[in-house]
């Protein structure tokens, strides 16, 4: 008998239409279909994007992201999804896991791509595309990311704040992700760079409450939540401004 495929499947930021076709497609076929669930419950709109596509007859399995800090916690918990997966494809079934965004961009299934190619390194994976929430807040905002020679640097931030002097320092385009609690220390070190009117804040693309700000200096003394589900684009030259 054939193995299934597993299909790592990019769902878009939020808005259901900026789904590729493809996706769409395979979220309809897919016998199976894994659903990454968080206790930030930020992405129940995958959830709702899998509930409207799947087949009534489509297993959906919800897979927790474990954010635990402690590495082997996690790695175990891949681990372990990955071996439940690998049983199901040597069933011959296919499998499909959705992430937020694209899956290769700071997404868990990076986490389970790893573990099942541990366990089976010639796994029969497709991974599908998906619009990545910057793009779609750079769309929003009509925010050029990158031009000319400038080059362009996306930084996680929750995990590397003390990075942003020295990428300010780099020049181009920063796309700055995961904002979450550090959005205040954000701001203030913009304004300590001259670089608030060159900046945007989009959180929740494409969501019922999306929020767009172009004047950051609002952002002072925002809810610590405020920062969860947000992108901050920030050109630091003006030559191409
Ligand atoms: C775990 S990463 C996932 C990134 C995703 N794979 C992608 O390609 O965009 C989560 C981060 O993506 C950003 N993000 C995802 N969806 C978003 C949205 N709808 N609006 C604004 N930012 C979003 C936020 O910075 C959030 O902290």
């Amino acid at each position: 008998m054939n193995s299934g495929t597993f299909y790592a499947i990019g769902v878009g930021p939020g808005d259901p239409e900026l789904m590729t076709l493809k996706a769409v497609r395979l979220l309809r076929e897919s016998p199976c279909i894994y659903v990454p669930t968080s206790r930030l419950s930020t992405q129940t709109w995958v959830a709702d994007v899998v509930n409207t596509y799947a087949a009534d007859a489509a297993n959906i399995c919800s897979v927790s992201f474990s954010l635990g800090t402690d590495r082997q916690m996690r790695q175990e918990h891949w681990q372990q999804t990955a071996s439940n997966i690998i049983s199901q494809l040597l069933q011959g079934k296919d499998v499909a896991f959705v992430s937020l965004g694209d899956p290769l961009l700071y997404s868990t299934c990076i986490y389970l791509l790893r573990a099942l190619q541990k366990q089976w390194p010639q796994v029969p994976i497709e991974i599908i595309p998906g619009i990545s929430a910057y793009a779609h807040c750079a769309a929003l905002t009509n925010f050029a990311v990158g031009e000319g020679t400038q080059p362009v640097t996306i930084l996680p931030t929750m995990t590397a704040i003390n990075d942003l002097q020295s990428a300010i320092n780099k020049g181009g385009t920063l796309v700055l992700m995961k904002i979450g609690r550090h959005l205040q220390e954000i701001v203030d070190l913009l304004a300590d760079n001259n670089l608030i009117d060159q900046s945007v804040f989009i959180a929740r693309a494409g969501l019922p409450d999306q929020r767009i700000e172009t004047n950051l200096r609002c952002l002072y003394g925002a809810d610590p939540g405020v920062g969860n589900l947000a992108i901050i684009l920030i050109h630091t030259n003006t030559e191409y401004i």
